[in-house]
Formats: C-alpha cells, sequence, structure tokens
C-alpha cells in the first residue's frame, strides 16, 4: 500500500488554459472544452490563434461528419473556448497546458511568463516530450506546482497522458492534475520525469530496429509493416507509422533519447538519410511471411528490453508501461504481456541477445522474473490509504475495468486488508479511467461455456457474490465512486457498497438479458431493495441506460457532485458511517406509469405484446427492447426479482446462484456473449 497527501477539498477546476494553439494545443484544449470546461487558448498573435480555432472546428466538423457529435454540440464546445494572444487573459486560470515549439528556450519564457500572470496556487503543466519537468519547473518561482502532461497526437482521439512529477512537485497538485485528466475523459498513467518518459522511451527503439533490419537486409519495409501489425495487432507498421506522423520526428526523439541513453536509442543511419532526403518511406512490393517471425521478435525484444529497464530505473510500472503501449500506441498487447506471451524463459533469451549486441545489462526485473519461472503478474486492483481512507481502484481502465478471476482475487485481498487494517476508517471501491466497471469478463465466460465448465462460472459468481456480501456487512462505511459506466456486474458492486456517490458523467444500465443471462451478483436481489420491484424490472429486463441524475432520481444512488467534488463527498459520506438497512424509496411521480406496469405485466406478456403501454414512450421503448432479449434470461430475472422482497439477502443470492447452470446451458446465453460486439444475437428461447 502507498501514503498519499489528500487534496484540499472541494477545490474546482473551472478555468483552463492551453499555451500554444499547434496541432497537440488546439486539440488539448478542444478535449477540454468538449468535457465541458472553459479554456483559454494562447498564441503568439491574433492569426496564429485563428488558425488554432480553425483546426478545432474542422476536427469537430468531422466529428459531426462520423455522427460522433450533433452540430449543436459543436457550437457548445467553440463557445467555451476563447483565443487569445495576451498572457495576462490567463490571471485566473485554474491550470495551464504549454504545448509551444519544443524548444526549451522558448518553453521556459512561456513558464516564466506564466509564473507572472497565472494566480500562485494555478498548476502550470507542460505537454513537452523530451525535455525535463523539472529543468522547466526550475525556470519558476512555484516549481512544487509544475507537472508534465504528455499527450499523444491526436490528443482529442488518443485517450493516453502520462502525468510527470518533477523532482519537487508536491504530490497534492500531482493528484489535482492526475484527477482533471480522469475528468477529462483520459487514461492517465504516471511516470517519473526521465527523458521520453514511459512510452516514447520503448517505442523509439521499436522504430529504430525496424529501421536497422531494414538497412542489414533482414527485409523489405512491406515485410516489416506486415509482420508488425500481425505480431502487434496494430493498424500501420513502423514505416507506414514515420510517413504518418512524419520522418523528422522520429529522427528528432531518437537523437534525444541517444544522447541520454546511449548508441542503441541513437537514431540508424538509415533514418538521418530518410529525415535529410525529405522523402517519406517507400512502402511496397510484397510482404514475404517467411521473414515475419524473426522480424516480430527483433520488435518485440527492443521494446521488452527497454520496458524492463525501465522498471528498473523507477520510471514507470509494469502495468503502465503496458497500459501505454495499448493505449497510447493502440498494441493488441503490452511488452510485459507480450513476454508472458513468448513464455518468460524464451523471452529472457531473446532479449539477452538484443542486449549483448548492444553491450547493454540485463535487466534486473526480468532476470528476477525469469528465476521464478512465472510469468509477469499485474497489480490489476490499487490500494491507495489517505488520511484513514482505504481507495480501492480497479486498474483495466482500457477493459473498462472489466471484472476477471486475477481482479477478484486482488479485489478479494485489498478489501479484507483494508477492511482489517486498524487505520482504516472507511473504504472506497473505483474504477481507474474513464469507466467505473463495465461487468464481468465476457470472453471469460464464452472460454468456459465452450470448454464445458460451467461450474467454474458458478464458483467465480460465488466468490464475486461473497465478496459483494462482505462490502454490505463490513462495519466499516464501504463507498462507491461512480464516475462513467458501470455495466452489469459493476451496478451490482456498486450496490453492495453502503453509498454511491456519482458524477454527472456516471451511467448505470443491466445489459444482460441482451446477452443471454441475467445479473448473478446479485442484482436482481440489490435493485429492487433500492427502486421497488417495479422499476427494478425496467431496469434489468429492458437494459435500460439511466445517467446520473435520472439514477438518483430514482434511488439508484446517493448523491451527484461535480468531478471535482467527488473527494470530499466521499469523505462526507464515510464520515456519516455505513447504512446498512435499506427499505425501497417511494416510486417518484414521474416513474409511477414504469413501476406499475412491470408490476401488472409478466415477461410472457411482455413478450406477446399484449401488454398496453398506453401510449407512454418510455414504456413503449422499454416493450421493443425486451422484445430482443433472450427470454429464459427474462424469466429468470423476472421471478428473482419478484422473489426478492420477501426473502432475506441471503436467501434471495442463493437462488440467484441456483440458476447460474440453467442460463449457462441455454444456447441463447453462448449466442449472446460469443455475439457481443461482433453482430446482433439471434435468441431462440432455448
Ligand atoms: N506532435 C506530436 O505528436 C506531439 C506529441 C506529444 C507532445 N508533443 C509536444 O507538444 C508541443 C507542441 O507540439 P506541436 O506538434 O503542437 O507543435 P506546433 O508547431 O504544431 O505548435 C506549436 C504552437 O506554439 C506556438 N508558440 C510558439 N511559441 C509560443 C509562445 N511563446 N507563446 C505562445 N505560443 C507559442 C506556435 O505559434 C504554434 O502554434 C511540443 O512540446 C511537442 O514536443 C507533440
Amino acid at each position: 500500500m502507498t501514503l498519499h497527501t489528500r487534496l484540499p477539498p472541494d477545490h474546482p477546476f473551472e478555468r483552463l488554459a492551453v499555451v500554444g494553439a499547434g496541432n497537440m494545443g488546439s486539440g488539448i484544449a478542444q478535449k477540454m472544452a468538449s468535457e465541458g470546461f472553459t479554456v483559454t487558448l494562447v498564441d503568439l498573435d491574433d492569426e496564429k490563434v485563428a488558425r488554432g480555432l480553425r483546426i478545432i472546428e474542422k476536427t469537430l466538423g468531422d466529428g459531426v461528419q462520423r455522427g460522433i457529435f450533433g452540430a449543436s454540440d459543436v457550437g457548445a464546445i467553440l463557445q467555451r473556448i476563447t483565443g487569445t494572444s495576451r498572457f495576462e487573459d490567463l490571471g485566473d486560470v485554474d491550470l495551464v497546458v504549454e504545448a509551444v515549439f519544443e524548444d526549451i528556450d522558448v518553453k521556459r519564457r512561456v513558464f516564466r511568463r506564466l509564473d507572472e500572470v497565472c494566480r500562485p496556487d494555478a498548476i502550470l503543466a507542460t505537454n513537452t516530450s523530451s525535455f525535463s519537468v523539472t529543468e522547466l519547473a526550475a525556470a519558476t518561482t512555484r516549481p512544487e506546482r509544475v507537472v508534465g502532461l504528455h499527450y499523444f497526437y491526436h490528443p482529442a482521439k488518443n485517450g493516453l497522458v502520462e502525468v510527470v512529477s518533477g523532482t519537487v512537485t508536491d504530490p497534492g497538485a500531482y493528484r489535482r492534475a492526475w484527477r482533471l485528466q480522469e475528468a477529462l475523459g483520459k487514461t492517465p498513467i504516471a511516470s517519473r520525469d526521465s527523458y521520453g518518459f514511459i512510452v516514447n522511451r520503448f517505442f523509439l527503439p521499436w522504430l529504430n530496429e525496424a529501421v536497422r533490419m531494414l538497412d542489414e537486409g533482414v527485409a523489405h519495409t512491406a515485410t516489416i509493416d506486415e509482420a508488425a501489425k500481425q505480431a502487434f495487432g496494430i493498424g500501420m507498421g513502423p514505416f507506414e507509422l514515420m510517413n504518418v506522423t512524419g520522418v523528422p520526428i522520429a529522427f528528432h526523439t531518437a537523437t534525444t533519447l541517444g544522447r541520454a541513453f546511449g548508441p542503441m536509442y541513437e537514431s540508424p543511419a538509415l533514418l538521418r538519410a530518410q529525415t535529410e532526403s525529405g522523402q517519406p518511406w517507400q512502402i511496397a512490393g510484397t510482404p514475404d511471411a517467411g521473414q515475419f517471425a524473426i522480424v516480430g521478435d527483433r520488435l518485440a525484444a527492443a521494446a521488452c528490453y527497454v520496458a524492463a529497464a525501465l522498471v528498473d530505473e523507477g520510471v514507470g510500472t509494469v502495468e503502465d508501461t503496458d497500459i501505454g503501449a495499448r493505449v497510447g500506441l493502440r498494441w493488441r498487447r503490452g511488452p510485459f504481456e507480450l513476454m508472458n506471451q513468448y513464455g518468460i524463459g524464451r523471452s529472457r533469451d531473446m532479449i539477452a541477445s538484443f542486449a549483448a549486441r548492444w553491450n547493454l545489462p540485463m535487466p534486473a526485473t526480468l532476470e528476477d522474473q525469469a528465476r521464478t519461472g512465472q510469468p509477469f503478474r499485474f497489480r490489476l486492483v490499487r490500494s491507495d490509504i489517505a488520511e484513514g481512507i482505504a481507495t480501492l481502484t480497479i486498474n483495466r481502465p482500457d477493459a473498462m475495468n472489466a471484472l476477471n478471476e486475477e481482479v477478484l482475487s486482488q479485489l478479494e485481498a485489498a478489501f479484507h486488508a483494508a477492511a482489517g487494517n486498524p487505520a482504516v476508517k472507511g473504504i472506497v471501491i473505483a474504477g481507474s479511467g474513464k469507466a467505473f466497471v463495465a461487468g464481468a469478463d465476457i470472453r471469460y465466460f464464452v472460454r468456459h461455456i465452450e470448454a464445458g465448465t460451467i461450474g467454474a462460472i458458478a464458483d467465480f459468481t460465488r466468490r464475486g457474490q461473497a465478496l459483494l456480501r462482505a462490502f454490505e456487512t463490513c462495519p466499516k462505511p464501504v463507498v462507491a465512486r461512480l464516475h462513467g459506466l458501470a455495466l452489469g456486474g459493476g451496478v451490482e458492486l456498486a450496490l453492495a457498497c453502503h453509498v454511491i456517490v456519482a458524477t454527472p458523467k456516471a451511467a448505470l444500465a443491466f445489459p444482460e438479458t441482451g446477452i443471454g443471462i441475467y445479473p448473478g451478483l446479485g442484482g436482481t436481489q440489490r435493485t429492487p431493495r433500492r427502486v421497488g420491484r417495479g422499476l427494478a424490472k425496467w431496469l434489468v429486463l429492458s437494459g435500460q441506460s439511466i445517467g446520473a441524475e435520472e439514477a438518483l432520481a430514482i434511488g439508484m444512488l446517493d448523491r451527484v457532485v461535480p468531478y471535482e467534488r467527488l473527494d470530499s463527498a466521499i469523505t462526507d459520506a464515510i464520515a456519516a458511517g455505513p447504512v446498512n438497512t435499506r427499505s425501497p424509496r417511494p416510486v417518484p411521480e414521474a416513474y409511477r406509469p414504469i413501476a406499475d406496469f412491470f408490476d401488472r405485466h409478466g415477461v410472457d406478456e411482455l413478450l406477446r405484446g399484449t401488454a398496453e403501454s398506453a401510449g407512454d414512450v418510455r414504456l413503449a421503448k422499454a416493450v421493443k427492447r425486451i422484445g430482443s432479449k433472450a427470454p429464459v434470461a427474462l424469466r429468470i430475472a423476472s421471478e428473482l426479482i419478484d422473489r426478492a422482497l420477501d426473502v432475506s439477502v441471503d436467501d434471495g443470492l442463493a437462488l440467484e446462484l441456483s440458476h447460474l447452470h440453467e442460463i449457462f446451458a441455454t444456447n441463447d446465453a453462448h449466442e449472446g456473449l460469443s455475439s457481443l460486439g461482433r453482430k446482433p444475437p439471434v435468441f431462440t428461447g432455448r
């Protein structure tokens, strides 16, 4: 467990600013404004500011064409951005991101100026790719309030941001900057202040290795690109990627890293020559499949060597390095997952021969792991204790924190440790990134159904139920911190907590009956205890998604607060103590017709379409949705909800479990679960 200083409560981020309205700055400002923040965008003169605003308009316009935004959203987003060439306009901002040219003198001047005009408590951040955050911080009189926020192109679309602490950065300021990234829907990873931070540090050697293989005649560009696409599950190979982002960027970054870390990182002569030619790489010819394995292995060895070295140096963790690769570079697997896939022994051998070529020491992280013979294990649940509050954060942001066996085991261990720790007075359950928890890992279910091992699913569910019951019966208050999406098992996780505190961006839904199953972690029991039978059926049977305010209105959660008030609202909830008994809240007037309808009509009637929705649009929509769900799942879920309020929680949970074999053995469960994300399922009622 790690100890953090807690943030001053209720300290909102209201006004943000970006300096430099170029490719990165305009995209960062766009993202901030899209997420509801007021942003000031600064550049050298009005013409450059106007160009930045035009870039934003164009990107948003493309988003409208692709159906990502409505035309009216664009107007509102643009209204939140004010362009200026006057630094004096930044007097009231809470945080500024500097994104000017990558020139240390220009950046230093900008930081000095920001230090003069910004409030003393404002956080100053740099988006530098290659300079030291500590060095830039030294240009100010507030180095403790300077952080690195390294976004990736295109910053409104690529979710990753490396949050970098300088040597004297105040932990409270760091945490605030981190929290802002979550509020922006980003996936932050923590990097030490070291050249190239995490991702560029292993990505550049990967590009270099591609160029060297070309130079050595191992393979031509088309072969290397195709081999890389297959090995890393990416859309573009290294040469195509360099052509898109600009060959000179790769050359310059390699040159900077080479200066800091030595010859392996340096730009190969061929990359320099290509940059000087001003031409893109020629990618032509038929890929030679005979060379794919060697090319894939050499690329992997280069990236994995550096990844392990980064952990040795304390620049990043195993988890953050892999998240960086998956989210920032869109690799199918991060370097550590790749090493596990190769097998730890083979990885060691491949990386040892790479290290020997460059006369580099073997990373201890890898040697230690290889000695165990075991794969790398990932910390999927972080436990942070601050001021007596243990926050357990599920850390699979790019899988929307989905629950699998490993997450469950680690959550069990972290929860029981916190519950038994006398220094802990309250426990918070949270997700990382932009979602809370998007349910259980569907692939896990499919694997067991196909292997005929439904018993394993039942064991997993039983363990999950027991853990959630432990939340509920914990003598210390347990609070769900709901930001972003909570689906299925995620809603159930939250419902087992004593109090649910959410941001306006929270959204809840039970998608289970649409994928052939029913909620099995207490959803059929705890939902009616919160909202009554009728509304519980509405939510579980129709899978209707509800936003935070609607969930609050019907009693599915307890408080909705702006993101920056989340921590203080949680502290208040913990101070108020656990809520141990709960009876359904009276149904609000506006929801009475829905509750009555579902109280009156059984599943068969709903499926036959004979239930009269009396012109209520919400009901008509619900009935239509129910028509596309799996009938067996609907019947079981409905029956379980019917019984919930007449039995104890433990008996209700046992009832939920008792139908598990039955439901997972249906064709519809297999159809629903395996169709997810591919095609609409076709249910047969068997
Ligand atoms: N391009 C990328 O892929 C990428 C990725 C991550 C980080 N970065 C970093 O982001 C920063 C910006 O990169 P970019 O690609 O957007 O550059 P860019 O050249 O597109 O934009 C830089 C902008 O800064 C403005 N500017 C320069 N000096 C200024 C000053 N004193 N005051 C106000 N504005 C000033 C310029 O007029 C220009 O509009 C760099 O530090 C770069 O290393 C870039």
